[in-house]
């Protein structure tokens, strides 16, 4: 594949009618790939191909017409999903996951804002200081079973602690630990980060008022920051804080697959 700006221009290119051409990464994000930061970074990239040349010109303009896609797959707002939208979200810390605030502070769906192009509402909840992933959706079936603990969808969250978590401390939130309200919580799959003594993964299905916050505080340790990482198998991969993508169907569903810890690290 040659590696040029084919079609594509810098200034303002006109199409057959007359009309603008689009920038690159305003195509992408109305298409519903991304927010605009993250389809800059696919162009940067080399993942995006303009009738099927690669294009890593930030300005340049996609003449409408053009046969445009992202790591081969057509990027024409055409709805890979079953007629759904499914959103990943890296939410960051200070964004409220409910649709609205009460208090007018930024939510989840102000994040994505428009490039939706649909109303999509929040899938569970993710508390105001902890950051990761969040799905999004307008599939009301999917965000009930998504976020209800009958179905088990399991969530996986990066932990950092203010001091060295030992390897007793994992074990007691292995085993499970009382959080308070007579709540003792489920065996949990907890990994120790090699690199790093303070971090830790833990994997979790209940979905209590700040779970994890509460097992780690259960075993005498402070929670310096918090990130979810996974829901099921559908994992936050490279978004950057207060990025976002669309999935497909089948992408979404993985939320319903266990996290393979370790398959998925960056
Ligand atoms: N557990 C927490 O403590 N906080 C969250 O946001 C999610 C799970």
């Amino acid at each position: 594949m040659n590696d040029r700006a084919n079609g594509c221009t810098e200034g303002a290119a006109q199409d057959n009618g007359g009309r603008p051409a689009e920038r690159l990464q305003k195509y992408l994000a109305r298409a519903g790939v991304g927010s605009r930061r993250y389809c800059e970074e696919l162009i940067r990239c080399g993942r995006v191909t303009v009738d099927g040349q690669v294009v890593r010109l930030l300005g340049a303009k996609a003449p409408p017409g053009a046969k445009i896609a992202v790591d081969g797959k057509p990027a024409d707002g055409a709805e890979p999903s079953g007629g759904r939208l499914y959103i990943a979200l890296n939410k960051p810390a200070g964004v409220i996951s409910s649709a609205k605030d009460q208090f007018g502070r930024t939510t989840v769906v102000d994040v994505v804002g428009a490039g939706a192009g649909r109303r999509v509402y929040p899938v569970g909840r993710l508390d105001y200081d902890t950051s990761g992933l969040i799905l999004l959706t307008d599939d009301g079936e999917f965000a009930y079973k998504a976020s209800h603990p009958k179905f088990g969808a399991e969530k996986a969250y990066e932990a950092a602690c203010a001091s060295p978590v030992s390897e007793e401390a994992a074990e007691s939130l292995r085993r499970g630990v009382d959080i308070g309200g007579g709540f003792v919580t489920s065996p949990a799959r907890v990994y120790l980060c090699v690199e790093d003594p303070r971090k830790l993964t833990v994997v979790i299905h209940e979905g209590k008022n700040r779970q994890v916050r509460r097992m780690i505080s259960a075993v005498g340790l402070t929670v310096a920051s918090l990130k979810r990482v996974a829901i099921g198998g559908a994992v936050l991969g490279g978004l950057a804080e207060g990025e976002w993508r669309m999935l497909t169907r089948t992408e979404a569903m993985l939320a319903f697959e266990p996290y393979a810890y370790g398959l998925h690290q960056d």
